[in-house]
């Protein structure tokens, strides 16, 4: 079997981060959560004190990034998150990421990268796309969950309206807004748990291939 380019997109909490990694496990590929590199940009910016539309700076920590930091725990807080859909409608930061991103998708055996452009911008050319779903309650709900089991306070309307003014501002920027590539499969995960979701992106990937 080639080896593919597989592009999952979709908006906060949709659980594309946790089908990219079963998928990439499934096909022996390999996974890039490309919101981990936007939230390490914020964590940079606000460890040394900068604004978050400081563009000079945002653009020399992303050329500086080290990939070794994106297992860093803060980088999952709500307040990283928060931070990174500020900085990453800054075109000019943006593109000081895209070959990293592009050249990670390109090395063998096959990658599996998500995140809000990878079907747009970053790999219009991914042998598949798929454009995960699901309803902000459920999102809200999970990301609750997740927040508690990592022992922060987490209240779910909070959740749930940092979810929505995430999504709205990557909607609505004018640098590769949140979007369905045209060619992209819409997955629903708003009923399903992680195994039905993993089994359904499979049945994708494997009617396209
Ligand atoms: O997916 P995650 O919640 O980790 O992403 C954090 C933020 O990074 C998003 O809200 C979005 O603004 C930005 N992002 C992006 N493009 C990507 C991935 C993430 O603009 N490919």
């Amino acid at each position: 079997m080639a080896p593919m380019i597989i592009a999952i997109d979709g908006p906060a909490a949709s659980g594309k981060g946790t089908l990219g990694k079963r998928l990439a496990h499934h096909y022996g590929y390999r996974h890039l959560d490309t919101g981990v590199i936007y939230r390490a940009v914020a964590k940079g910016l606000l460890d040394e004190g900068f604004d978050l539309t400081d563009e000079a700076r945002a653009v020399a920590v992303a050329m500086e990034l080290d990939p070794e930091s994106f297992g860093h725990p803060e980088l999952k807080t709500q307040r990283i998150g928060d931070a990174a859909s500020v900085v990453s409608a800054i075109p000019s930061v943006r593109e000081a990421l895209v070959n990293f991103q592009r050249q990670f998708a390109a090395d063998p055996p096959g990658a599996v990268l998500d995140g809000r452009d990878i079907g747009t911008v970053i790999c219009p050319n991914a042998d598949v796309k798929i454009f995960v779903v699901a309803d902000p309650q459920v999102r809200a709900r999970r990301r609750t969950l997740e927040a508690l089991a990592r022992g922060e306070a987490a209240d779910e309307a909070m959740v749930l309206a940092d979810i929505l003014k995430r999504d709205e501002r990557d909607k609505n920027r004018a640098a590769a807004p949140l979007k369905a590539a045209a060619d992209a499969h819409i997955l629903d995960n708003s009923n399903l748990d992680i195994e039905g979701g993993v089994r359904a992106a499979i049945a994708i990937v494997e009617a396209v291939r």
